[in-house]
């Protein structure tokens, strides 16, 4: 399976990367390192020296370049070679890395690893992170032992909150809910309605902590290819209008690092209305992180064990209704692959007509 490229991931949360240290990460499938200039602004390179192989972020920075630790070699910014300290200090062509481009947005650092023009107008609105927009931001990172596509079925698919997070975000009843997918230009919503069930336990320290019955939605937003909001909250049952109180955003960014691995970047945005007292609103993100790190993960990096090498489908998974989401996700991110093969087969033909012309037929009578 390949991944798609030209599309931008989240590499880190921005204070990851301080200034005057390297910072390194692997990032589909490629290790990357990823620093700050002087001016502040952040730079990404392949994390390799082209001479010798070892990882750049061994090296040391040096102002805007990084010395490599080996033998000394110097690369800017832009992956240039900019010093040679051996023979006559020439500098080989092939003495260069790949840089990519990076830009800081609403607190994390996004990179961008396609052959495409990278536009930033692409990176996902994630503003409600932003300290202008006034939420109370909580974020935390995971690693998770299995594919992004996992992962992404299971923010897609939150009827199992009711069975994997009960009392912390879920509780029995939820799994009864209305549910709806629907796709609206290249995004897909999965939002669930569920009238009059028991609080779980996060809403009620959001709400109105007396345990009494709340209705409830989850309104989940993908955006290809691994960005999620959530929108989810509780009010009183039976009132036709949302209350200030219950509800918050949920950010969820999946960057694959393997096959196999992914890096799991999540925040919570909580309206000026809920502003938590600083001991609350500590035990509100231990128990998502929680939820995530103890009840999801275990079961994800379990999923992908049992699957092991088999192609997903090729196991003939069984269907639920709630799978509605996770499908339509599979499909779409399957469509998105072979654009991006189709495209970049499309680019390299020419060139290959070039390289190799059809042989000549002489027609013989
Ligand atoms: S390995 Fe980097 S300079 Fe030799
Ligand atoms: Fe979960």
């Amino acid at each position: 399976m390949s991944f798609i490229h030209n599309a931008w991931y989240v590499a880190c949360w921005s204070d990851d990367v301080k200034p005057g240290a390297l910072f390194s990460r692997t990032l589909l499938n490629q290790r990357v390192v990823f620093y700050r200039k002087a001016d502040g602004q952040a730079a990404a390179l392949q994390d390799r020296c082209p001479h010798r192989f070892i990882p750049l972020s061994m090296g040391k920075l040096s102002g805007d370049v990084i010395e490599c630790a080996y033998h000394g070699l110097q690369f800017d910014c832009s992956g240039r070679c900019t010093k040679n300290p051996h023979g006559d200090g020439k500098i080989p062509a092939a003495a260069q890395v790949r840089s990519y481009p990076v830009e800081d947005r609403h607190g994390m650092l996004w990179i961008w690893m396609g052959e495409e023009a990278a536009d930033p107008a692409l990176i996902p609105d994630y503003s409600v992170l932003d300290a202008a927009a006034g939420y109370q931001v909580t974020r935390g990172c995971i690693h998770i032992a299995a594919n992004y596509e996992l992962m992404g079925e299971n923010l897609l698919d939150l009827s199992h909150i009711t069975y994997l997070h009960d009392g912390y975000l879920g509780s029995p009843e939820q799994v009864g809910a209305d549910q709806t997918v629907k796709e609206e230009g290249g995004r897909l919503h999965c939002n669930r309605w569920m009238p009059n069930i028991s609080v779980p336990g996060i809403f009620d320290m959001l709400y109105r902590r007396d345990g009494k019955p709340v209705d409830m939605w989850t309104h989940m937003t993908w955006m290809p290819p691994s960005c999620f909001l959530l929108d989810t909250g509780v009010q009183q049952a039976g009132l036709a209008e949302r209350e200030q109180q219950g509800w918050y955003y949920g950010v969820h960014i999946l960057t694959p690092e393997t096959e196999r691995t992914t890096h799991y970047h999540f925040a919570a945005a909580l309206p000026a209305g809920t502003r938590l007292a600083p001991e609350d609103a500590a035990t509100f993100a231990q128990m998502r992180r929680y939820a995530f790190e103890e009840q999801d993960k275990p079961i994800i990096d379990a999923q992908q064990a049992a699957i092991g090498e088999a192609d997903f489908w090729s196991l003939k998974p069984v269907l639920l209704t709630v799978d509605a989401g996770p499908i339509r996700m599979r499909r779409s991110l399957e469509k998105l692959r072979q654009a991006e093969v189709a495209k970049r087969t499309a680019a390299a033909a020419p060139a290959d007509a070039t390289r190799a012309p059809a042989p000549q037929v002489t027609q013989t009578a």
